[in-house]
This record gives C-alpha cells, structure tokens and sequence, in this order.
C-alpha cells in the first residue's frame, strides 16, 4: 500500500524534507482554504495592496483575524504534525518547509530556527513598514479602545499579522533556506496542499529536478502528481498516524 511504500523510502532517505499546507492542519480543527468550507470560499482574500491602501481593509482583515483566534490558540498539533516531529528528532529531517501560519510545526517540537515559513505567521503581528513585532493581545486592545486598526508606535504605518499576503513579496530569507533544503535532500514530502500557489508550489518540482525522491500525500489530485514517485491520495492523519514515534 501506499503506506508501506513511504515507510520504505523513509527508511531508505538521509535527508528528509516535508513540504506542508494547510491539509496537515484541517484535523486540528483550521480549515484549509480551497476545500469545501475553505477560507477562501468564504472570504475573499484581501490584497497587500488593499490592506496598505484602505482603513476598511485593515478593519475588516483584522475583525477576520480575531474571530479566527478561538480555533487558533485551541489547536494542538495533529498527527502529521507529531509523525514529522519523530523524524526530526530521529534526525532524519534537518528543516521542514510550511506554508502554513499557524505556528503548529513549532508547538510540535520543531525548533524555531528549522522551521522555514514561506507565508509568515499568524500568531503575532508586524509592522508593515519598520519591521517592529507586536503581540496580538497588543493589536486587539488598540482595536477595542479605538474602534481600528492600530498603527505601528514606532513609525506609523500599519500593523498586519505576520503573515504574507496575494501581492507581497515573499521573505527573502525563507525562500533561500527553502531552496537549499530543496536542493540537498533525497526524500522531498508535500504534504496537504493544492500546489497551486507559486512560488512556494515550485519547491515539488525543484526537488525533483535536483535528484530527490518526491512524494505527494493529499486527498484531492494536484497538477504535480505526474512527477511525483509515490502519490498518496488519503487522509494526511491516518497516513503518517504510523510514523509517530517517542
Ligand atoms: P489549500 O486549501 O489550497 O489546499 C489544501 C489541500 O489539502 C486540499 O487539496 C485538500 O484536499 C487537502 N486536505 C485537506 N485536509 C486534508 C486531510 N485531512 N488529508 C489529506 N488532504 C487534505 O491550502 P494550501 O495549499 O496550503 O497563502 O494553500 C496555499 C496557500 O494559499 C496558503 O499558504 C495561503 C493560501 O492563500 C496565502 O495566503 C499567501
Ligand atoms: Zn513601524
């Protein structure tokens, strides 16, 4: 089965990078987007552009945000999570690749510094313009007292999530730790996402091309699934459930 084929190639690789979308999280109760009942089929996006521009943007982004933080600060690392966490503490994996925001690889056992997020994080919030990091208790006090979106104390311009919005630039520093992980491993796992957002959906095929071993796990069909070696077209949760070690 499917299983046993990736616990054959696991145990085969020496540098192992998991590559994860919002798919991985769905079982600790965060919906993806693209699915029925995803975000984006409810909201739609807002811009970076939009956000910078408008005062009702920045508004409404954070009302989104602050309904979302029940379901964020209850989620506990998932299956796939705690499969993934085994093999970096077996020292299989050296980083893991997310494009996730929800801070699930870290709480996990991944330290901070190995885990490489390409679309930021949303536990925390940033200022747009200078960089300074505010905490999210910070942002909603603000918001209460003022009826808006705070401004950054510092310099002035806005304070979004530390997230990476359709229109902003991708953190530079990410993308390169991304791609050198990309580069080096000989076993690359994407794992619960439509590949469909680029660059970060580029990072499949770039292992590939570099010599890797490339599997897919997602219960939707991706574009990609023609160059993987191992597709596996199930739950993420019952999929790496048996990989959970000590
Ligand atoms: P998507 O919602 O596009 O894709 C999630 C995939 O996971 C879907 O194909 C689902 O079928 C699959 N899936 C969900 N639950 C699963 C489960 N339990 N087992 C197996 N498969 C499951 O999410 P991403 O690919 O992560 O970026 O989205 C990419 C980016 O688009 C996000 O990082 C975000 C979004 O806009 C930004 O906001 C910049
Ligand atoms: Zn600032």
């Amino acid at each position: 089965s499917g299983v046993e084929q990736l616990g054959n190639m696991i145990a085969e690789a020496s540098s192992i990078v998991p590559f994860t979308g919002a798919g991985i999280s769905t079982e600790c109760g965060i919906p993806d987007f693209r699915s029925p009942g995803g975000l984006w089929t409810r909201n739609r996006p807002i811009p970076f552009d939009e956000f910078v521009a408008s005062q009702d943007a920045r508004d409404e982004s954070w009302r989104r945000r602050f309904a979302m933080e029940p379901t964020f600060a209850a989620a506990k690392p998932g299956r796939g999570h705690r499969a993934l966490a085994s093999l970096y503490r077996a020292g299989k994996v050296p980083g893991i690749i997310t494009q996730n925001i929800d801070n699930l690889h870290q709480a996990s056992g991944f330290k901070a510094t190995d885990v490489i997020e390409l679309h930021g994080n949303t536990t925390y919030a940033r200022c747009i313009g200078c960089s300074k990091d505010y905490e999210l208790s910070w942002v909603k006090r603000q918001f209460d007292q003022s009826g808006s979106a705070p401004d950054c104390a510092d310099c002035g311009d806005p304070v979004k999530t530390a997230t990476i919005s359709f229109g902003q630039a991708m953190p530079e520093d990410a993308m390169l730790r991304a791609t050198e992980l990309t580069k080096t491993c000989d076993l690359f796992l994407a794992i619960g996402s439509s590949l469909v957002v680029w660059p970060a959906a580029g990072f499949p095929m770039m292992a590939k091309n570099s010599g890797a071993r490339l599997v897919i796990i997602n219960k939707e069909p991706t574009d990609q699934d023609d160059i993987a070696d191992l597709v596996i077209r199930h739950d993420i949760g019952d999929t790496l459930g048996p990989f959970v070690g000590n």
